[in-house]
């Protein structure tokens, strides 16, 4: 059997690429990974042990000892979570700690799935460079303030929409201008703009943008 398919699906804070990834997923009935989630498990682990977010020592020890299947866990999902996760991801020793773990993902997805779709910041340029096909995924910042706002309302956090907005850029530029795996967009990552895309329309965009890629890949897969 040749090797699994993987999907790479990368882009800016809240705008929209776990739910993309997560239908994605579904579709192709492939493995699916959040990877800002073991990001913000870290960043959990610093916060509950009331260690500091930018002290290597703290979060590699949180980065160690995260479970990664506590993903499903709604206190990562808190703004301040968000900002620490943003803090830990900086540091080169969180960030190896974390990747056998994403590498192995892709490399063989639970479940015996033929594939696997990973979204963050680096899939696409350091976890899975050689990814079956690759989206990056963006929508104007007031847009995207707007949804993690109703995100936010609907865990019980009550936030001013302006502050969402300016945490969400504040944390896109410190992703961005990162020196070790910043947010960037992978020179053959499809760009998909959901500004003014529903769910449904949003997933119809990436399916024809990749669509063409994975089945291919699985033919390939099928006969090997
Ligand atoms: O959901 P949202 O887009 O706000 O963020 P997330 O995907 O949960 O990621 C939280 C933080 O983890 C990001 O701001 C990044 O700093 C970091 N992250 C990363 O560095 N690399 C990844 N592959 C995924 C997340």
């Amino acid at each position: 059997m040749s090797a699994a398919v993987v999907l790479a699906v990368d882009g800016t804070a809240a705008c929209g690429k776990g739910t993309l990834a997560r239908l994605l997923a579904r579709h192709y009935g492939f493995a699916h990974l959040d990877s800002g989630a073991l990001y913000r498990l870290v960043a959990l682990g610093v916060i509950e042990a009331n260690g500091d977010p930018s002290d290597e020592g703290d979060a590699v020890k949180a980065a160690r000892a995260i479970d990664p299947s506590r993903t499903a866990d709604s206190r990562i999902r808190s703004d301040v979570v968000g900002r620490a996760a943003s803090q830990v991801a900086a540091l080169p020793a969180v960030r190896d700690t974390l990747f056998d773990y994403q590498r192995q993902f892709a490399k063989h997805p639970p479940g015996d799935a033929a594939g696997a779709v990973i979204d963050g910041r680096d899939i696409g340029t350091v976890i899975a460079p050689d990814a079956t096909a690759k989206l990056f995924v963006d929508a104007r910042s007031e847009i995207r303030a707007r949804r993690r706002w109703l995100e936010l309302q609907a865990l019980g956090i009550n936030r001013d929409e302006e502050a969402v907005l300016a945490e969400l850029n504040i944390r896109d530029a410190a992703d961005r201008n990162r020196p070790i795996s910043p947010l960037k967009q992978a020179v053959d990552a499809a760009l998909l703009d959901t500004s003014d895309l529903g769910i449904d329309a949003a997933f119809a965009a990436a399916l024809s943008l990749l669509d063409h890629k994975v089945k291919a890949a699985l033919a390939v897969r099928h006969r090997g």
